[in-house]
C-alpha cells in the first residue's frame, strides 16, 4: 500500500491517511497476556513467578543452576499450555485479516497466545517458550516437552538444549527486521509493556522520529507513555478490540 501521510494520519488527530492506507506495527508485552492467566514480569515487585530475575532469565544464572532455570522454564511452558488467547489477541488477528502485510505484531512475550488467536505476522523478538535451541548445533526445534531431564537434540544428539528464550545480556531475534518496519511503518502501537526492557522501550522513539503517529494501550502509562502522541489506559482485552473496531472502521471507510 502507498502511504499517503507520513505521520499516517490528518493532523488533527485521525489515525487514518485520506485514502486508508497504514502501515501498522504492534509492539506487545506481558500485559495482552495477563487476561489469559499469564503473569507478567514486573508487576508483582521485580519477581517472575517468586523468582529473582537474574537467577532465571541470565546467561550466568544458567550457568550456576542450570536444573533450577530448565525447571522454572519447563513450568512456564506449561502453564503456557494451558492459557488461551484473550479478546485483545483475537482482535489483532481480525486486524490483520483487513491490513495483511501491512500489520506487523513485535512481541516480547515467548508464549504463543498471537498464533493460537490467528495472527500469523508475528516476530518473537525475546524467543518462544515452545521451541529449544542446541547450544552445540544452534539447531531450534519445536519443543513442548520438558527440558530439564536433559533430552537429546534432535539434531546433533548432543544433551545440550536450553528454551529458545531471550535473556538479559543476549541479543534479541530479528532486530533489523524489526527496525526496518519500524521505521517504515505509519502507526506504532504499544500494548501490555512496561519500556522497561531495551530496545524494544526504543522502538516508540524511532517511530515518532520516523514520522509515525503512536498510541500507547496499557493498564497504567507506562514509562515511555511521554513519548507517544496517545494514552489510553485500561485493561489489554477491553482496549484492544475496541481500537481494532476503530481503526477497521477507518480503514474501510
Ligand atoms: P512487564 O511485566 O514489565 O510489564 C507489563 C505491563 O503490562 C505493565 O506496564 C502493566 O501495567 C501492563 N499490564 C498488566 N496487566 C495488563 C492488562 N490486563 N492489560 C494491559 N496492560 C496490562 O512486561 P514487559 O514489558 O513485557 O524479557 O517486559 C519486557 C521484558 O522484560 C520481557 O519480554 C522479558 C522481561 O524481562 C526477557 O525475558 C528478555
Amino acid at each position: 500500500m502507498p502511504r499517503a501521510d507520513p505521520r499516517g494520519g490528518d493532523r488533527d488527530g485521525s489515525l487514518v491517511s485520506h485514502n486508508g492506507a497504514m502501515r501498522v506495527v504492534v509492539l506487545t508485552g506481558a500485559g495482552i497476556s495477563a487476561e489469559s492467566g499469564v503473569r507478567t514480569f514486573r508487576d508483582s515487585g521485580g519477581l517472575w513467578e517468586g523468582h529473582d530475575v537474574g537467577a532465571v532469565a541470565t546467561p550466568e544464572g544458567f550457568a550456576r543452576d542450570p536444573d533450577l532455570v530448565q525447571r522454572f522454564y519447563d513450568a512456564r511452558r506449561r502453564a503456557v499450555l494451558e492459557a488461551t488467547p484473550n479478546p485483545a489477541h483475537r482482535a489483532l488477528a481480525r486486524l490483520e485479516e483487513t491490513l495483511e502485510d501491512d500489520l506487523l505484531v513485535v512481541t516480547q512475550n515467548v508464549d504463543d497466545l498471537h498464533e493460537r488467536a490467528g495472527s500469523q505476522r508475528v516476530v518473537h523478538m525475546h524467543g518462544e517458550l515452545r521451541r529449544a535451541r542446541c547450544q552445540a548445533c544452534g539447531h531450534r526445534p519445536a519443543w513442548d516437552d520438558d527440558l530439564a531431564d536433559s533430552p537429546p537434540c534432535p539434531e546433533c544428539g548432543e544433551r545440550t538444549l536450553r528454551p529458545d528464550v531471550v535473556w538479559f545480556g543476549e541479543v534479541p531475534y530479528e532486530l533489523d527486521r524489526i527496525a526496518d518496519a519500524v521505521s517504515r511503518c505509519d502507526l506504532f502501537v504499544s500494548v501490555g509493556t512496561s519500556g522497561s526492557v531495551y530496545p524494544a522501550a526504543g522502538y516508540v522513539a524511532l517511530a515518532a522520529t520516523s514520522g509515525a503517529r503512536t498510541l500507547e494501550l496499557n493498564l497504567e502509562p507506562s514509562e515511555v507513555a511521554h513519548l507517544f502522541d496517545e494514552v489510553r489506559t485500561g485493561p489489554a482485552a477491553e482496549l484492544v478490540p475496541a481500537w481494532v473496531v476503530e481503526l477497521r472502521g477507518a480503514l474501510t471507510r
